[in-house]
């Protein structure tokens, strides 16, 4: 932490100013984070509103700011039906890998070079931008560390097969099957991959890449898990980086601007990856309200409505409706597509301030 010499004393919009008054151009939306910029008017003011209302509530319930966010997100996600809360993107990586092992029974993971998927010990395992990152990473840490089985990763541009776009028939991604099949010893629960690599350096994936993933995964019965902790939220043009390449994967993963400053994560399962017991994951403070209630006034509003006729219903912002979802699911997989699980309730508590 505090790589950089400077120090940020204020934000606003996209830019920052350090403690000199010096004013900077935040060209990374505070890593990736702040999609809407600093002290978007809107996001602020639905924070305070929450904080108003009540600053707090134990995940063992449920509460409308997380399970609105939860129902907004499942709409918006292609062919997912579940959403697991987390607190950061590694925690939500891992949460994605424990779907997808005890989906599958397996506990291998296939993951490329180049990717960063964090920094606990599991994810660790995953993550390597640059060597020098892997050397000695997991030094005394094996035996909490991923079975991983780490393939080249795509790169038109600096191919590590040394291939070329036009006649190389995707091999990357050919060759992760390969890897599966033959590099593999206990079973390989999931392939984790970015649609761009982004701290391996902002690389999209190439053409039908994912596609080819997609197809390996559902032959093999492995998790196709997509890693969007950087993509996701608007951040690529369209709300997933995956609907760029109109592909479904099993499980997406979500951080940084999912919280938009605010330390929250989710891991967005369809329903053949989202068998896991409450008590399996969680933590105290997932689905924050205040980071919920701020996320959801960020979002698209969901296509379709619930399926009750009140007048609530036509609104086409949820979040300006009296509509939440009752779900009594646990407190980690706080949404279903189900649309019929959605009614209209009475206005949440407002504030009396
Ligand atoms: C693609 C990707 N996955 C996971 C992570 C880990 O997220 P966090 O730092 O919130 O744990 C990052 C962080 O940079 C990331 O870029």
């Amino acid at each position: 932490m505090g790589d950089e010499p400077m120090v940020i004393a204020d934000a606003q919009g996209f830019r920052v100013t350090d403690a000199a008054g010096k004013e900077y151009l935040d060209g990374i939306s505070g890593e990736w984070v702040v999609n809407l910029g600093y002290r978007n008017p809107e996001v602020a003011e639905a924070a305070i509103a929450q904080i108003m209302r009540s600053d707090f509530i134990a995940p063992m319930y449920n509460a409308e700011p997380r399970a609105l966010l939860a129902e907004k997100v499942v709409e918006m996600a292609p062919g997912m039906s579940k959403l697991l809360f987390g607190l950061s993107g590694s925690d939500a990586v891992e949460g994605a890998m424990h779907l997808a092992m005890r989906s599958t029974g397996k506990d291998e993971f296939v993951c490329l070079f180049q990717a960063y998927h964090g920094r606990t010990f599991a994810t660790l395992a995953l993550s390597y931008t640059y060597p020098s990152m892997y050397e000695g990473a997991k030094k005394g840490l094996e035996r909490y560390t991923t079975r991983q089985i780490r393939v080249p990763n795509y790169n038109c541009y600096r191919c590590p097969f040394e291939r070329t776009p036009d006649s190389c028939d995707l091999f990357c991604a050919r060759f992760v099957e390969r890897m599966i099949v033959e590099g593999s010893e206990g079973g390989v629960a999931g392939v984790i991959v970015e649609a761009y690599q982004a701290n391996g350096g902002m690389v999209p994936s190439p053409e039908g890449y994912l596609q080819e993933i997609r197809e390996i995964c559902t032959r093999q019965g492995a998790a196709m898990i997509v890693d969007e902790v950087q993509t996701a939220w608007g951040r690529c043009g369209e709300f997933f980086a995956v609907q760029h390449y109109g592909v479904e994967p099993d499980i997406i993963v979500l951080g940084k601007a999912f919280g938009g400053g605010f330390p929250m994560s989710g891991v967005l399962a369809n329903e053949q990856f989202s068998q896991l017991a409450a008590w399996e994951y969680g933590f105290t403070e997932i689905g924050h309200p205040v980071a919920a209630w701020r996320s959801s006034r960020s979002s698209s509003p969901p296509r379709s409505r619930c399926s009750c006729s009140a007048a609530c219903c036509s609104s086409s912002r949820a979040a300006d409706s009296a509509c939440w979802s009752t779900t009594t699911a646990s407190t980690v997989t706080t949404a279903s597509r189900s649309r019929g699980r959605t009614t209209c309730s009475p206005p949440p508590r407002r504030s009396s301030h």
